[in-house]
């Protein structure tokens, strides 16, 4: 039997460089199943507060169940790309002490066959996080066009065979249609003429369709552009990605942010007066090998953290 639980990735660390005011009022942008959560409580005195929010209905459901344990939880079911307009209900926007985002989904999003994620466990192709809305991943792919589907394996899948899998997705439709994973799984494998060894010919493609159906990274801008809005100063920002993609828009992002307003390149200038919203702290985190030993799903997370500044 599937054990539905999620080996929380950088825990310490991460609660670590994110708790600096145990009073504070602290977001969990991607609660899962918790681990961070609970640690973060730890740390937090009686007046602390812990806004944790999921796409998730399952994730949801753990978390109203740790909200009956704990009045100092809130939970909100939606996408952390609300951030701003969440903090703005409750009342703590420009006064959030830290906000956590552990990127991607969790083990039993993987695990369970019936959510469609899964390259390796037969399932209805659906790939939502969040079920209540938008199109499963069998409906894009019925209407897409060839086109826009090799771009998605391209662009968030990294894919060079991005046109051949499209290609072998839309000749299959026009025989049956594409609605469970392994028959999707099949047909990539076969369109890919070059399977890496360890590595399933199909997790790229299964990679970039989660993303694009997931609005993965438009999420995670809108997210990181909240985040600077919510936060008080000295307020920690800490994201855990898994992926170059994710990685680089954070790193990106905090980059710009160090750097502040755009100015014309001789105009006199102070590092300060160019408003600066974030520095960073630290360098890029990644697991140590005790960790790896334990959980393959570290193998791939970064943690970053910046702090605001002003
Ligand atoms: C890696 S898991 C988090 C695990 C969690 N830190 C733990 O220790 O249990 C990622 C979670 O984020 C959620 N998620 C991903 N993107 C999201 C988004 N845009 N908005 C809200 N939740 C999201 C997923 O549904 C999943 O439950």
């Amino acid at each position: 039997m599937t054990e539905l639980t999620h080996q929380s990735v950088l825990l310490e660390q991460a609660v670590d460089a994110l708790v600096t005011d145990p009073d504070g009022f602290y977001i969990d942008g991607t609660f899962g199943r918790g681990g961070h959560s609970r640690f973060i409580l730890e740390r937090l005195s009686q007046a602390g507060r812990l806004l944790v929010i999921d796409k998730d209905q399952e994730a949801i459901e753990e978390a109203i169940g740790l909200q009956e344990q704990d009045e100092r939880v809130i939970v909100a079911h939606q996408s952390f790309a609300g951030i701003e307009e969440l903090a703005d209900t409750y009342g703590v926007s420009g006064k959030v002490a830290g906000v956590l985002l552990d990127l991607g989904v969790s083990s039993p999003q993987l695990d369970v066959a019936a959510r469609g994620f899964s390259f390796s466990k037969p399932g209805p192709l659906d790939m939502r996080m969040d079920t209540r809305q938008g199109q499963t991943a069998a409906q894009w792919l019925a209407e897409a066009s060839e086109e826009e589907i090799a771009n998605v394996i391209f662009e968030y899948g990294q894919e060079k065979f991005s046109r051949r899998m499209a290609r072998a997705i839309t000749r299959e439709r026009e025989e049956r249609p594409i609605t469970d994973t392994l028959q999707l799984a099949e047909l990539i494998k076969q369109a890919n003429p070059a399977w890496e060894r360890h590595k399933h010919p199909a997790t790229r493609a299964f990679q970039a369709i989660r993303i694009f159906i997931n609005s993965e990274l438009k999420d995670l801008e809108k997210a990181l552009a909240g985040i600077v809005e919510v936060l008080k100063t000295g307020g920690r920002m800490v994201v855990i990605s898994f992926h170059s993609l994710e990685d680089r828009l954070v790193k990106q992002f905090i980059s710009r942010q160090e750097k502040g307003d755009d100015y014309p390149r001789d105009m006199p200038v102070t590092q300060s007066q160019l408003n600066p919203a974030l520095k960073r702290v630290g360098k890029p985190l990644k697991a140590d090998s005790g960790e790896l030993e334990d959980n393959v799903r570290a193998r791939s997370a970064v943690l970053r953290v910046a702090e605001k500044t002003a």
